[in-house]
């Protein structure tokens, strides 16, 4: 009986492999039908097809999304959520308009869509793209079932200067590190097939260069030789789009000359051109229109012809596209073909996402999938392995579980918002587990905890003051909590002074002067300058903004159930006017030398960060020793293995981040001092020891030359091993 079970189970198994269309010719059978849709489209029709409107500030569309629907003039939403309301308009587009060509709701899943995670220049400080995969597969989950299928992320500008507020949306000043951030972040959200429910389409943003802006100042211009485009600012794209991404979003910023919603040569020529993708770029916010301002387009149909003719295909909010397209295509600026192009490119993606298929969402699996236990659990996890222990002189970390009473002051200790980051989806404050919650939730019930907010993150107000100081007199430690609130991290949230803002220094230096241990706890979203804290605080724990969980993390850590193992992302300054500094940068003819004058420096501040890249601490110790090379000499088109022994010599289990930069010693052009190659983060237990293995290749040893071929240039490398940019040990070897 078994046996014919069994057989009637492979016999079915065949059938369907043998009827089931395989995706090679799934996408044949997709190109058929948009031809088909293609041959019927009016040229409304196929102008709606690119527009993308914004909903209401709730998640609501608005009134005339209906009849721009029932009319075919309107391909997609951003903001319109809930399965309830993108169902209702979904309808009209399935059952009432004439093609019944269904919409793409899109929406902004940074870090989380109900369920927060950490932002991702936390995640970023995991070096475990492992976690940034689950996450975001997570916030898919979600995502899908509140009936949004498309997310305008992952965000994956480089950032090399923290006055840009939205450096907290991206994976730091790495080009390695950002696409290894940036294929983990692809494949959680759409996996290998993003019509599989729960799977939902990314968005490769912004393209490109937009982290560049000058000044940190967000929109501005940026201005960069090819090279360091292709070698800094595309990576983490060109990983993005070889694991699938099928969207991608133009930038605000001019490039070069030339407004990244408008450059036909990073919109066609690379991204189409010589990376082959199929899918479709949709502008930012107005993007198109902007293209006034930056004064390439005298008015609306310039900007349009512009917009389209790079190879722009939605535009979002703004109508240039449909109110110009007509005018432009009857005097011949743009070609039919063009915008055929950009419909189709649109409606393949429709067709992959299986929008036709399956265009509406189970209204129940909202209730179901939304903040379960399992994505808060995975939730702490992630925010526990993404902080940073900056500071830890005398084993001040981890607290005792018995420590008799604790002060928790500062303005972020019982903050709900703050920990949610810029774009927090869904996310709801209420939701948000505080650090003076987490903690509560810690320590043992003979621990008194008392809490003073001291001051808040913006303001001049002491008032608080003398509360905070008192209950710190009053008890064995206290923890305080400062750094950013999320209003002033992200979009539109540029900054000249990367101190601590209003008060919260002095509530720092009160507190500290009471000669209470005092560790600070900073919530931040960028780089902050913290000099007097690192110079006077026993221990600085870096918690970011960690998400709706970020309190019991902050509590794990802090009382040594995690022992934290993430390390920067990105490098902090000592001063403002240090910035850019990063740790990939050129030598120059004049190193710096402290004891001659004429040498690249400053005068009145070190020209060393702060913290470097790669830079964290654990509550153990680790040895990184014997560094080997599979051979000294290789050919410019050979491989070479990398070894090194990694000991915890300390007396936790702990992890380590592994890191192996390279140097090009001598080239036809400079080449960066230090550049990230490989990395492993591993956990060991106390005197455990591990080989660690790492491959190097042409990818990682060559360049864009000044002919602007990537070449592997003989000569010698330098590599390096170790716990941070700054901490390694060396060895070297030679392309011939
Ligand atoms: C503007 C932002 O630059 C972009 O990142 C975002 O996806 C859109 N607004 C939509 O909210």
């Amino acid at each position: 009986m078994r046996l014919i079970k069994f057989g009637f189970l492979v016999v079915a198994l065949a059938l369907v492999f043998a009827v089931a269309p395989n995706s090679a010719q799934r996408r044949s059978n997709n190109e058929t039908k948009i031809n088909a849709l293609l041959a019927q489209m009016t040229l409304a029709e196929k102008l709606g097809q690119l527009q993308q409107l914004d909903g209401e500030g709730n998640g609501n569309f608005r009134p005339e999304h209906r009849e721009l629907v029932r009319k075919g003039l309107l391909g997609s939403t951003l903001n319109v959520r809930g399965a309830k309301r993108t169902n209702e308009l979904q309808r009209i587009a399935v059952e009432e308009s004439r093609l019944k060509i269904p919409l793409l709701f899109g929406f902004d899943v940074i870090h989380g869509y109900r369920t927060i995670f950490p932002i991702p220049l936390a995640e970023a400080s995991s070096w475990d793209p492992t976690l940034a995969e689950k996450s975001t597969s997570l916030a898919a989950q979600e995502t899908y079932a509140s009936g949004v299928r498309w997310t305008f992320a992952p965000m994956l500008d480089i950032a090399r200067d923290p006055r840009w507020g939205r450096i907290t949306e991206g994976a730091g000043e790495d080009p390695y590190l950002g696409a290894a951030f940036a294929r983990a972040r692809v494949l959680g959200f759409q996996g290998n097939d993003y019509s599989t429910p729960g799977k939902i389409l990314a968005c490769a943003k912004h393209w490109v260069a937009y982290g560049a802006a000058e000044g940190g100042r967000d929109y501005n211009t940026t201005d960069m030789s090819e090279q360091t485009l292709r070698e800094i600012y595309f990576p983490p794209f060109k990983a993005a789009i070889d694991a699938g991404a099928g969207t991608v979003m133009s930038a605000f910023n001019d490039l070069n000359g030339v407004p990244t919603s408008a450059n036909p040569f990073t919109l066609t020529k690379v991204l189409r051109g010589e990376w082959k993708f199929d899918g479709f770029v949709v502008s930012d916010y107005t993007s198109v229109k902007e293209l006034i301002n930056h004064g390439v387009a005298a008015n609306d149909k310039e900007a349009a012809q512009a917009a389209l003719n790079a190879g722009v295909d939605m535009e979002m909010v703004s109508r240039l596209f449909n109110e110009q397209g007509p005018g432009l295509l009857r005097e011949g600026k743009v070609s039919l073909a063009t915008i055929d192009e950009a419909v189709r490119r649109i409606l393949r993606i429709k067709f992959r996402l299986g929008l036709f298929e399956h265009p509406y969402t189970r209204e129940a699996s909202e209730t179901e999938i939304l903040m379960t236990r399992t994505n808060r659990a995975a939730a702490r996890e992630v925010a526990g392995r993404s902080m940073v222990l900056l500071k830890n002189d005398h084993d001040a970390l981890p607290l005792r579980p018995g420590v008799g009473s604790i002060a928790v002051i500062g303005p972020l200790a019982d903050d709900r918002r703050t920990p949610l980051g810029w774009w927090a989806g869904d996310g709801k404050p209420e939701d948000t587990i505080t650090p003076l919650a987490g903690i509560k939730a810690k320590v043992s019930p003979q621990t008194k905890v008392g809490y003073a907010k001291g001051c808040e993150t913006l303001g001049d107000s002491t008032a608080g003051f003398a509360e905070a100081v008192a209950l710190a007199r009053a008890s064995d430690v206290a923890i305080i909590f400062v750094g950013e609130n999320s209003e002033t991290v992200g979009e539109a949230a540029s900054k000249s002074s990367l101190d601590l803002s209003g008060r919260q220094m002095d509530l720092v230096k009160a507190v500290h002067a009471t000669g209470k241990p005092t560790i600070v706890v900073l919530m931040n979203g960028r780089p902050l300058t913290i000099g007097w804290i690192v110079d006077n605080s026993p221990a600085i724990l870096e918690a970011w903004m960690g998400g709706t969980e970020a309190g019991n993390a902050i509590a794990d850590v802090l009382f040594g159930d995690v022992n934290p193992g993430g390390k920067l992302p990105v490098t902090f300054p000592r001063a403002v006017g240090q910035v850019p500094i990063y740790y990939n940068h050129m030598n120059t003819g004049r190193p710096p030398d402290a004891n001659s004058r004429y040498t690249s420096k400053y005068l009145d501040v070190p020209w060393t960060p702060q913290f470097p890249f790669g830079f964290g601490l654990s509550y153990t110790q680790f040895k990184i020793t014997n560094l080997q090379l599979s051979s000294q000499r290789i050919r410019p088109d050979g491989k070479l293995t990398v070894t090194v022994e990694v000991e915890n010599v300390g007396r936790r289990a702990g992890d380590e981040v592994v890191q192996l930069y390279i140097r090009d010693v001598a080239a036809s052009m400079t080449r960066p001092v230090k550049e990230l190659k490989g990395f492993q983060r591993i956990t060991l237990r106390p005197s455990e020891k591990r080989r660690i293995e790492f491959t190097l290749g042409p990818e990682s040893l060559g360049f864009y030359n000044r002919e602007m071929r990537f070449v592997v240039e003989p000569g010698e490398f330098k590599v390096m091993v170790g716990s941070s940019s700054e901490d390694v040990v060396e060895s070297k070897f030679f392309v011939e």
